[in-house]
């Protein structure tokens, strides 16, 4: 079959144990990667209950600091409320166009400790994954001092090494041809995972562009303890999103991505009317940055909850030319490892002989 080869479901029968599962608890090496703004409780609570990491995202940039905490509790709590396993929570801690931390951050993280906290839930709250800008220490301390692993995602190997002098238990590498916010300087997951691999002591997760078995077995091969999908995830049936959202990712083709100025440095996603008219409206000079901003969030908001797909937004990454159908996440899970144990067998007679 096209691409993943992820037949029918064998969750159990295999077992693919990397230490990020046994950080984790896990099953398998397969973390579903923060996705905001709409709300990816589902998805997440479908990921843990599958054997990967489901991971909250948050729900938005521009939220006041009571009601950004108040939504990302109702989205943890909405997780919990959807598996018995382990979950993530994603939260962006990045620097807006004013160099300051975006208005919601700190009370995103207040509300994953608070979280934490919680003796009905807390426990199953098994990590913080950072992204968009370096986790400062005391941050890294705040989330080892509540129990919680801290994960961050990295697009050079500097940061990961700046990342993991922070104190960080695992490093995500995610080259360029990611979906959503990717970096400044376009360095591909190929050229970069295996130099973080070699640069860091702690555990690397390779993120950017994995959407099969091929692209697990590839990272198990070249060292990672395992990978990250974002764009992949979207197009299952778990997942809240608007159909049409998932059948863009699934009918998009080669080139049809794009990379646009997002909330704290480039997003990629789908060319289409809304990026042309992001182009327009910043030629035009008609907009702030605030009002450029809120203008970006809500088509981000308009495709993945309202489903137009044409003047929204539609972030994703290079490897949605490759996704050609909508799966049930266990099948997708079960599929992903099956392959990819193949796959890693057959590398090993081929070395063998
Ligand atoms: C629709 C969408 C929204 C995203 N939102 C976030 C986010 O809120 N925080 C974050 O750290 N990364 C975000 N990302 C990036 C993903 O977490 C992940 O790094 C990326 O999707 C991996 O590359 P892939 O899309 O090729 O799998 C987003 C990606 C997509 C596709």
């Amino acid at each position: 079959m096209p691409g993943g080869g992820h037949g029918g479901p064998r969750a159990g029968v295999l077992r693919l144990r990397t230490i990020l599962c046994d950080m984790l608890g896990v099953r398998y090496p397969i973390i579903q990667d923060g996705m905001g703004p709409f709300s990816t409780a589902a998805l997440a609570a479908a990921v843990s209950d599958a054997g990967g990491l489901g991971t909250v995202s948050i729900p938005g940039m521009l939220l006041g600091p009571a009601e950004a905490g108040r939504r990302m509790r109702a989205e943890i709590d909405r997780t919990a409320s959807g598996t018995d396993r382990g979950f993530a929570v994603n939260v962006p801690v990045g620097f807006g166009p004013d160099g300051e931390p975006l208005p919601p951050t700190a009370a995103y993280l207040r509300a994953v400790l608070d979280a934490r906290r919680d003796p009905a839930i807390g426990a199953r709250l098994v990590a913080c994954i950072t992204s968009a800008g370096l986790p400062p220490p005391q941050l890294v301390s705040s989330m080892h001092d509540a129990g919680l692993l801290h994960l961050h995602k990295v697009g050079a190997v500097r940061h990961a090494r700046r990342a993991v002098e922070a104190g960080v238990d695992v490093v995500i590498a995610s080259g360029f041809e990611m979906g959503g916010h990717t970096h400044a300087r376009p360095v591909h997951t190929m050229v970069l995972a295996p130099q973080v691999i070699d640069d860091v002591e702690v555990p690397v997760v390779v993120s950017g562009g994995i959407h099969d078995g091929r692209g697990l077995a590839a990272a198990l091969a070249m060292g990672a303890a395992g990978v990250g999908m974002g764009t992949r995830f979207i197009a299952t049936l778990e997942n809240d999103w608007h159909p049409a959202y998932k059948k863009a990712i699934v009918d998009a083709a080669e080139w049809g991505d794009v990379v646009f100025p997002g909330f704290f440095g480039p997003l990629r996603g789908l060319r289409n009317a809304g990026s042309v008219r992001l182009a327009e409206l910043m030629a035009a000079g008609e907009l702030d940055e605030e009002g450029l901003t809120a203008w970006k969030e809500d088509r981000v908001m308009a495709a993945q909850h309202d489903g137009d797909v044409d003047g929204g937004l539609v972030l994703a990454g290079q490897c949605a030319a490759a996704i050609h159908d909508i799966v049930a996440v266990p099948d997708l899970v079960a599929g992903m490892v099956r392959q990819a144990t193949e796959l890693l067998a057959a590398a090993g007679a081929l070395a063998a002989r």
